[in-house]
């Protein structure tokens, strides 16, 4: 089958790791009407139709939506529909609620934003697929320290100690867009701390978790005043920013050591 699709649609494509996770929560989840909101090439939608009654399929890109409005054309149970999803009347509700819109931490993407939205048109019962996501924190050693994600360039860094998870969402519930944490750290290393790194973990659902893949939420890093430190040390860091925001929106500080 020929799948039409943007070059960023077409690496999206080819994350395989990404499209067996959301396919076997797909397949397991769909049923009745499903909105697909963000759908890029369509591929949720094309996971989705064989169980769905209905799919309406939401995308902003104009060019996207018409390439999946072609990739979908076999389907007559699912109608792409160009246009943002904020500020979107739907004229009914869904069953389930497919949104990948994700990104590390949800600070760069509009996952929230547009959930906040879509949840009132969200049958009681319905499903959000993914479900959820857990952020982690690690603080680190950068020998480069700088705002990047590590699928940009190749990061060298040393971790200092446990991950701590800070974080975790629930997509069935309207959640707050600002985000402020005092993430406590005890170092199993001694080190010059100067970054944080992010990692977020997709609940696809109650039973299915994953990673990040090659184009599912690299993680970030971010710069800290930088610190040194000894094991056994605890180190609390101060992490604020806004989901959908931007990565502007990100602010830390390094609160105590003791
Ligand atoms: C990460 S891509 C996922 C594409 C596709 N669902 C997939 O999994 O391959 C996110 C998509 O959401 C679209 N998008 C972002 N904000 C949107 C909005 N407010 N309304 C509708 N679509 C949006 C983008 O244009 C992009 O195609």
């Amino acid at each position: 089958m020929k799948f039409w699709a943007t070059p960023y649609h077409y690496n999206l494509l080819k994350d395989q790791e990404r499209l067996s996770a959301f396919y076997e929560a797909i397949k397991t989840k769909s049923r009745g009407v499903v909105f697909d909101l963000g759908s890029g090439s369509g591929i949720m939608s094309c996971f989705a139709a064989p169980y769905s009654d209905f799919i309406y399929s939401i995308e902003i890109h104009t060019r996207s939506a018409a390439y999946a409005a072609e990739n979908l054309k076999g389907w007559k149970n699912i109608e792409v529909i160009n246009s943002d999803v904020n500020g979107f009347n739907f004229t009914c509700k869904a069953d389930v609620i497919i949104c990948e819109m994700l990104d590390t931490a949800l600070i760069d993407e509009e996952q929230v934003p547009v959930l906040n939205h879509a949840l009132k048109y969200l049958n009681s019962g319905g499903v959000v697929i993914p479900a959820g996501v857990l952020n982690g924190a690690e603080l680190v050693s950068m020998k480069n320290p700088g705002l990047v994600y590590e699928d940009q360039v190749k990061v060298d860094y040393t971790v200092l100690g446990s991950m701590v998870i800070y974080d975790s969402l629930f997509f069935k519930e309207k959640i707050i867009e600002e985000v402020e944490e005092d993430i406590v750290f005890h170092l199993k290393k001694s080190g010059k701390i100067n970054a944080l790194k992010l990692t977020t973990f997709t609940l696809l659902s109650e039973d299915l978790i994953c990673g990040p893949t090659p184009m599912l939420n690299p993680p970030l890093f971010i710069p800290l005043d930088e610190l040194y430190a000894n094991k056994g040390d605890k180190v609390t860091v101060n992490l604020a920013y806004t989901m959908g925001g931007g990565l502007d929106s990100i602010q830390t500080k390094i609160k105590n050591i003791s």
